[in-house]
Parts: C-alpha cells; sequence; structure tokens
C-alpha cells in the first residue's frame, strides 16, 4: 500500500507523542491501518506479526486500560509487535515496525515507540500469546492533545528528544578520521538526513554511515551497558534509519540494494550491519 504523503515530509512530521485524546479513531482510518498490519504480516520474512489492540481490547479489566506506568495518557488503541522467542532478527522488526509508525503517521495519527514503559504483562494477556512468543515494542495510535502533560515534557527534555548529532558525528567519508558533508553525499544527502532524523531508543542514536564509492555502509556504535538482554534494541534502532534510508532513496528514485558484505570495513567500537550498494 502506497504513502499518500511524501516519506521526506512523514519523517520530518513524526515525534513521540505520549499524551492523547479520549477519541476513537474514524472507522475509515481504522480500516487503512488494519490492511496495512495485513500486509506487513504477509510480506514478512522473519517470525514476527504486528496486531492492532483496539476498542474494548485494549481494555483490560473492569475498565483499566492497558498499562505504561503512566508514561502514556488517554490512549485506546497500540500497535503490538509479537516477536518468536527464538528470531534474533532486530533489524528487520524495526524496520518493519517503522514501516507501520510512518504509515499511521501518513494517516494522521500519532505515537510513541514504547521498548520498555509499558506493562509487559498487560500486554501478553489481551492478546493471547503463545508460549513461543513475546512483545518486545509496542507503541500507543490515536490522536495527541495539543498541550503536552508535564510528565511528558520533563520525560522529553531527560532524554534531549527534540535533538539529533550532528552530521560530523554520524556519516563518514571513506574513514572514521573525515566526516562527511552533504555537498559529497549527493544525490544521497536527503536520504541520511533522514536517518539522522529517526527515532530511537532513549534517543541514542546509535547509526553510524561510512561512505565509499561502492555505496554506504551502516553500523552500530552501542552505548556500553545499555538495554535488556532479551531484545537487541539498539539493532532495532539501526532497522529504523535502514526504513528512513530506503524508503527515501526509493521516493528520490535512487538506486540502489542491501547488501551485507562478507569483509566490511572494519571500525573499532562499531559493529558493522549492512550496506547500501549503489
Ligand atoms: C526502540 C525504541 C524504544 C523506545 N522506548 C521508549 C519507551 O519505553 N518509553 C518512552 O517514553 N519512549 C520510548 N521511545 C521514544 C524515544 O525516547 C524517542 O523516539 C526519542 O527520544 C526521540 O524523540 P522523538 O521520537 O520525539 O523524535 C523509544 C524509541 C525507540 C525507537
Amino acid at each position: 500500500m502506497e504513502f499518500q504523503h511524501s516519506v521526506l515530509d512523514l519523517i520530518k512530521t513524526r515525534i513521540s507523542s505520549r499524551t492523547f485524546k479520549e477519541l476513537a479513531i474514524e472507522e475509515r482510518t481504522l480500516e487503512k491501518l488494519k490492511s496495512y498490519i495485513a500486509e506487513l504480516n504477509g510480506e514478512t520474512k522473519i517470525k514476527a506479526r504486528f496486531v492492532l489492540v483496539n476498542g474494548d481490547d485494549a481494555v483490560l479489566v473492569q475498565g483499566k486500560k492497558l498499562g505504561t506506568y503512566g508514561f502514556i495518557k488517554g490512549a485506546g488503541s497500540f500497535l503490538v509487535g509479537v516477536l518468536d522467542k527464538a528470531e534474533p532478527d532486530a533489524l528487520e522488526f524495526g524496520y518493519l515496525f517503522e514501516k507501520l509508525i510512518l504509515f499511521a503517521t501518513d494517516l494522521g495519527l500519532d505515537s510513541c515507540w514504547l521498548g520498555g514503559t509499558f506493562k509487559k504483562s498487560d500486554f501478553e494477556k489481551s492478546l493471547n500469546l503463545k508460549d513461543n512468543e513475546y512483545i518486545p515494542i509496542v507503541s500507543p495510535v490515536g490522536y495527541a492533545t495539543e498541550k503536552r502533560r508535564i510528565l511528558e515534557t520533563a520525560m522529553r527534555s531527560f532524554v534531549g528528544a527534540a535533538n539529533r548529532k550532528p552530521w560530523s558525528e554520524l556519516f563518514f567519508d571513506g574513514s572514521i578520521a573525515k566526516p562527511l558533508t552533504e555537498d559529497k553525499a549527493a544525490p544521497f544527502s536527503s536520504a541520511l538526513e533522514m536517518v539522522r532524523l529517526g527515532p530511537s531508543a532513549s534517543n541514542k542514536q546509535p547509526w553510524r554511515v561510512l561512505m565509499d564509492e561502492k555505496g554506504f555502509h551502516f553500523y552500530i556504535c552501542r552505548t556500553k551497558g545499555y538495554g535488556v538482554p532479551s531484545y537487541d534494541v539498539q539493532l532495532n534502532d539501526i532497522g529504523i534509519a535502514k526504513c528512513h534510508f530506503e524508503l527515501c532513496a526509493k521516493e528520490l528514485e535512487l538506486p540502489g540494494l542491501w547488501q551485507k558484505l562478507e569483509n566490511p570495513v572494519s571500525v573499532a567500537s562499531w559493529e558493522y550491519v549492512c550496506s547500501w550498494m549503489s
């Protein structure tokens, strides 16, 4: 299913929302969201599935809503990502979940990736998961209020949510001694800028890209001691970067394909993930 708006505009306008109007999602919008989820579930090659928990299904017992430890208020619907316990591909999972977030944004819906501040047991109960499944990521989805709550403002300020690292810390030209300029990256500079603007867990922005004559090589710069053993959330972040880069390249009709190189340039303290070969 095609997006209605430019992907570049969607990436620029998406922002994490944590306070929602108590308003049901409009029926036509809901149908489109459900169709897109069905499409993603049909396409995925990993052991993952995506579910929309909506209306009464988002209420547990006696009107108690699915728990987010107070971080999310007012949301009556959630996008839920379910993964097989034996499936290690957090890269692809992050890529697919971000496509879903951007599709929701295209429909005029607000969202917020949640990897930590949601009550897993509530969501697991509401979905009747199989023994081999778990839920690494959910997102509220709906219409955000115009005004943020104090807790939300404090949370955004704590992680510096509006800030992004400069190009000179993220993108490199041939070696990490040489920062990549937008001019040198052309015509891929917008695709890299969309990587830079992406959401990431605690806004750590672990993506790093090394450009050479063959293409763009994506790496993770891990934050020591960050994350949980059960799910590789920083690899998930690179999946988001991959999604932004690819959708932007497609929109701008730039050539290329993803490959995993057997002998990538090795960079101390970074982990190689994949390359866009043009
Ligand atoms: C994988 C992932 C996990 C996240 N987990 C949480 C979370 O548990 N709670 C939360 O409030 N925000 C969470 N966020 C939202 C980030 O804090 C947010 O994307 C980042 O601060 C940048 O802000 P922005 O999304 O408004 O651009 C998560 C984001 C990602 C990508």
